[in-house]
């Protein structure tokens, strides 16, 4: 039987254990380490009362400080709204070249425009504006209907050959072919001289046929020499850039019926202030003009 006795050397009393002649000391918790167990036990209690602590079945105990993370988050979201809302009245305010020189506007405009453009203009020219057949590449600096900030802002806000809305851009390629004003031999001949403006491999001699019938019926809107017509929306033909396929095939296909194609109006879905955001980060992909 262990019994408690003083330990001579140390002078500590013993917890009456002992092992192999072994005694256990029951040496004292050390006093520093003591009360800061109490504290932190005074802390807790303290703590429970001021702030939200036990939970309940529906909620939690409030404390008394009305503490509330998610009050928190409300008020930092409404001091960003604030914020936001400044920029947004500039925007209103100014015209587009001041947004674009001023550095702050500029950056709002760009992120606002990104996240636009991503849920608006993605599906037809694509996540990173590259375009597809048919919807123009907004990346390059290759503009159908001009790449001012004004164009532009005209383009999203009316849209193009849009019925809906009557200051919409518009201009129509005639239907050569369907409407009987060229043959198939004159389609064929013109279709090989606009393979030469754009100088890929084509008939050099039915080419030169084309020469004078492109003058006479296209040459109004794509110019002589085919560089184009941003007042018309005629693309040029004498580059690399081609809204549809560069191919034969899709050359004549054009002049028998032409595709024309269509752009939304966006001035009644989207606010102002976000139409310009979008013709700023538009602006801002292909290095506008
Ligand atoms: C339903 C498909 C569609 C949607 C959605 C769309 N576009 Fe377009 N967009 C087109 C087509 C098609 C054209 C080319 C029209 C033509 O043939 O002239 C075009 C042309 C443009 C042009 C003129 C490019 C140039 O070279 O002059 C701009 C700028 C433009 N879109 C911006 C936007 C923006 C910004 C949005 C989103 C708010 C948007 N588009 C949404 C189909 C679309
Ligand atoms: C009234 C103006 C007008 C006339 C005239 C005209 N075009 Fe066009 N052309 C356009 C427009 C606008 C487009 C844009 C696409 C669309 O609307 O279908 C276009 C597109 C094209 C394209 C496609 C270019 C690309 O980048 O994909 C070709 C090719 C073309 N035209 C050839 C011709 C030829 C050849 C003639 C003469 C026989 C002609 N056009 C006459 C306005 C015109």
């Amino acid at each position: 039987m262990a019994t408690k006795e003083v330990d001579e050397h140390s002078g500590t009393e013993t917890t009456g254990h002992a092992w192999d002649g072994i005694k256990e000391l029951n040496t004292p918790l050390p006093r520093w380490w003591l009360w800061t167990f109490y504290a932190t036990i005074v802390w807790a209690v303290g703590y429970c009362i001021a702030y939200p602590a036990w939970p309940l079945i529906s909620s939690v105990t409030p404390g008394l400080l009305g503490y509330s993370s998610r009050a928190n988050v409300a008020t930092q979201l409404e001091e960003a709204a604030a914020a936001q809302q400044i920029y947004i009245e500039q925007i209103g305010a100014l015209p587009l070249e001041d947004i674009r020189t001023n550095d702050d506007l500029l950056s709002f405009a760009l992120a606002g425009g990104a996240s636009a453009f991503a849920v608006n203009c993605s599906q037809c020219h694509g996540s990173g504006a590259a375009g597809a057949s048919g919807y123009p590449n907004l990346n390059d600096d290759d503009w159908l209907w001009g790449g001012t900030l004004d164009d532009i802002y005209l383009t999203i806000a009316h849209g193009v050959r849009f019925d809906d809305d009557s200051d919409s851009r518009y201009s129509e390629m005639p239907a050569f072919g369907r409407d009987g004003i060229l043959n198939r031999e004159e389609i064929s001949d013109i279709s090989e001289h606009v393979l030469a403006l754009a100088t890929q491999e084509h008939d050099a001699s039915a080419a030169e046929r084309g020469a004078e019938l492109y003058v006479e019926n296209c040459a109004v809107c794509h110019s002589d020499n085919g560089s184009g017509d941003t007042a018309l929306g005629a693309p040029a033909l004498n580059d690399a850039i081609w809204l549809y396929s560069r191919d034969r095939a899709s050359i004549r296909a054009q002049i028998q019926v032409p595709n024309h194609g269509v752009m939304p109006a966006w001035a009644h879905r989207l606010e102002d202030v976000t139409i310009k955001q979008l013709t700023v980060y538009v602006h801002s992909l292909g290095g506008g003009e």
